[in-house]
């Protein structure tokens, strides 16, 4: 599928299977997540472009590469992003980090942003928009409408765990923005959970359940 990439490195896989396990504990939980965020990080910034730059090593002076183009911010969508905050920042520390909370109105059903708060030069960087899971697409989407409002161009959204309709919701919403995910799996049920997926992420990873 154009502009999806599921990241399927065996390392991956072997965790995602750790965390799906209801008899994992918050702490393994937590700790796991953290893991596969890091491992996602090395292959999402593969493409990331590289520029010259001069080098004087005790024998000589060459030619080397260096990372160039765009800085990265991490957004985490509230709150089960914050557990891919910590594993994305040990391998990119110098990315700036955004906070983008939505909830959802029990009339209108639309998600309404309750707390945004950025950095002040997001057009001028590579954002990655976090979420465990990716199930209908509709807090994906309405983050990325949020960041695009302020001024984002440049977004990639990275999830662990995707169920074939929210993938396809947020392509439709937005072609522009590439999505890395670590399992696409079967479908969501009647109550919006991805089957078989995880449980609600953001309960085992603050132990609210
Ligand atoms: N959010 C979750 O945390 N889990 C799901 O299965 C779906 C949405």
């Amino acid at each position: 599928m154009e502009n999806v990439t599921v990241l399927d490195h065996p390392l991956i896989q072997h965790k995602l299977t750790i965390i799906r396990d209801k008899n994992t504990g918050t702490k393994s939980f937590r700790e796991v997540v953290d893991e596969i965020a890091r491992l996602m990080a090395y292959e999402i910034t593969r493409d990331m472009p590289l520029e010259d730059v001069e080098v004087e090593t005790p024998v000589a002076k060459a030619m080397m590469k260096q990372i160039s183009g765009k800085k990265v911010a991490l957004i985490p969508i509230l709150r089960a992003g914050l557990g891919m905050v910590d594993g994305m920042l040990d391998l990119i520390p110098a990315a700036k980090v955004g906070h983008v909370g939505l909830y959802r109105d029990p009339e209108t059903l639309e998600a309404v942003e309750y707390f945004v708060k950025l950095p002040s030069d997001i057009s001028e960087r590579q954002l990655l928009v976090l979420d465990p899971m990716l199930a209908t697409g509709a807090s994906a989407i309405a983050a990325i409408d949020a960041l695009k409002k302020r001024g984002a161009d440049s977004l990639k959204f990275v999830c662990l765990v995707a169920a074939p309709e929210g993938v396809e919701a947020l392509r439709k919403a937005h072609p522009d923005v590439d999505i890395y995910l670590a399992a696409l799996d079967e479908k969501l049920d009647e109550s919006a959970y991805i089957v078989p997926g995880l449980g609600d992420a953001g309960d085992r990873l603050f132990g609210t359940l």
